[in-house]
């Protein structure tokens, strides 16, 4: 139960705590030694190898640490965590459980009730069939009316694109069957592109929709519906659907044998560890599909049962508390050092601010703290040759998530991996140490710069530095480091949404925009006329009539 006179005691704490320590350089901390161990919690299972996140260089202390653990646990995070784990009706506002851990849960033993009904036969029964299903079209026996799949079209977006789409970029080097591509905007620039160069007779077209309602995939569904008729007597012969819908697939023509679906305890932004990551487990093999399932229930049995400040989504999320709600800065950047990682902070987009991007708590109260950052990011280092100017010299700070591989996939570039890894922790050091006036005054002396022109250089040198970061190591990107790193992202969600007492697990806030639109397209057909627009849209639809 969550002690809410308690727990606001504890902000209260926290809030002090950050009045004393705010101005004291981060550095200054590591003087005792140690820090770095004390300040880092591990992952070690033989399904990812060794993982590590190092949260020293935050300006989080002993008693720091102390407070934001005691607020975790005087929210009720651990309660939380187990009711999530088994089934509760977690998600209130929807009325739903939140299980997409039992998605990954390879123990053939587990049993998991939702209402007292054992849901784990059903999820072995539909990995299963996922399997045979992605065996037989990478083995060539499910093949087009032209031969063998060659391609593969996943139309799906938000939860039903950004996983997947994530996923089978970062683990290329495990790719060994048809290509895939991913199609989600309603802009038809994506739609068309996509098809462009494919063969409709050896192509494989996936819907992926929970509602297999949304405006977007439906559109695309359809052009790649008639796209197939152009060749094919039976157009959706090469459909697949991934979908909790199954009237919808059927009123679309979809065969049921070629229907994966979910229950609506698994939510869009958490759905690519079943059907929604078919296109993934098609593009690496089920085998490696299992092994990123295996790597992100390793992170769940660590979440479930390591101590707070050794806990990796514990720490992550509070570290995100300390930073957002107490120190109030009001974004944060996810850095991954790892290029195949490019989606991720799109991905992590979606997870964070459509899961914790709430104003109103779970008991339809006013927050009364800031909800969840903006999150953003771009692999480095191309990010160091764009926004870490900003991050090094603007006026906010802004807290780096990095994270890094200890060795990459390609061992004849291994002198460039190197330069890969000091470029990260480099980067990491210099936000923390910064440079100061005096360093900078010095490093102009010494290329000769002296007197007035010293002077009005040398501040532009300066780097305030106590920029906080924290830094995700992992041997390798593969399947179960990639699954544990998604799981330990959810996870520090999870947990940051219970210490704000909001429910991370509805998406309201995405209704409105598309009830407009529904309103407007009639508008724009000639069907309605304008008189129901707002100034503003009523002339934007003037000049795109006059110049479309
Ligand atoms: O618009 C938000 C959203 O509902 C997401 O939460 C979801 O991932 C996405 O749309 C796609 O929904 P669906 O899988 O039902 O097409």
């Amino acid at each position: 139960m969550v002690d809410s006179m308690q727990s606001s005691e504890h902000w209260a704490a926290l809030a002090a705590r950050h009045n004393a320590v705010a101005g004291r350089p981060i550095t200054a901390l590591f003087a005792d030694g140690g820090r770095p161990e004390a300040f880092s919690a591990t992952l070690d299972d033989p399904a990812t190898g060794p993982m590590l996140l190092d949260y020293s260089r935050c300006n989080i202390d002993t008693e720091t640490r102390d407070l934001l653990v005691a607020l975790a646990e005087a929210t009720g995070m651990e309660e939380r965590r187990e009711a999530m784990f088994t089934g509760k009706r977690i998600n209130e506002t929807e009325n739903r459980a939140v299980l997409h851990t039992a998605l990954r849960n390879l123990d053939e033993e587990a049993q998991i009730l939702v209402d007292g009904a054992d849901v784990m036969p059903g999820l072995r029964a539909t990995l299963a069939r996922m399997e045979s299903f992605a065996r037989d079209l990478r083995e060539g026996r499910i093949r087009g009316v032209g031969g063998r799949i060659g391609d593969v079209v996943n139309i799906g977006i938000g939860g039903s694109d950004l996983g997947p789409a994530m996923a089978v970029q970062a683990l290329r080097p495990f790719h060994d069957g048809p290509r895939v591509h991913f199609v989600s905007n309603v802009d038809p620039a994506h739609i068309h592109d996509t098809l462009e160069d494919l063969n409709p007779e050896t192509t494989l077209i996936i819907v992926a929709s929970k509602t297999f309602t949304t405006l977007e995939t439906m559109a695309n569904a359809h052009v790649a519906r008639d796209w197939m008729a152009r060749v094919l007597r039976d157009p959706v012969r090469q459909f697949v659907a991934l979908s909790s819908a199954l009237d919808r697939t059927a009123e679309f023509g979809i065969d049921p044998a070629r229907v994966f679906g979910f229950e609506d305890w698994v939510g869009g932004r958490y759905s690519v560890w079943g059907p929604i990551g078919l296109s993934l487990m098609i593009a690496i093999g089920p085998e490696n599909f299992r092994a990123f399932l295996a790597g992100a229930a390793a992170m769940d049995r660590h979440f479930r049962t390591a101590p707070a400040a050794q806990n990796m989504p514990v720490m992550l999320a509070l570290t995100g508390i300390w930073h957002r709600q107490i120190c109030g800065h009001a974004s944060r950047a996810v850095v991954p050092y790892d290029q195949r990682l490019a989606r991720l902070p799109a991905y992590l987009q979606q997870l964070e601010m459509e899961s914790n991007g709430k104003r109103v708590a779970m008991d339809g109260s006013d927050l009364e703290m800031p909800s969840g950052p903006v999150v953003w990011g771009e692999p480095g280092t191309n990010g160091q040759h764009a926004f870490f100017q900003l991050i090094h010299q603007g006026t906010e700070a802004v807290p780096c998530e990095f994270l890094l591989a200890a060795r990459g996939h390609e061992p004849l570039l291994e002198a460039q991996h190197r330069m890969l890894i000091a470029s990260c922790l480099a980067q990491a050091e210099a936000l923390m140490a910064g440079r100061s006036l005096k360093q900078a005054r010095a490093m102009l002396r010494a290329h000769g710069i002296k007197g007035r022109a010293l002077d009005r250089q040398a501040r532009h040198r300066v780097f305030p530095g106590n920029r906080p970061s924290t830094l995700l190591l992992y041997p390798q990107l593969t399947p179960a480091t990639l699954g544990a790193i998604l799981a330990l992202y959810e996870h520090r969600v999870f947990v940051e949404g219970v210490i704000l007492g909001i429910n991370s697990f509805d998406q309201w806030g995405v209704e409105l925009g598309k009830e407009l639109a529904g309103q407007l397209l009639p508008v724009l057909e000639g069907e309605a006329d304008t008189g129901t627009c707002d100034p503003a849209t009523r002339q934007a639809i003037a000049f795109l009539r006059d110049s479309g």
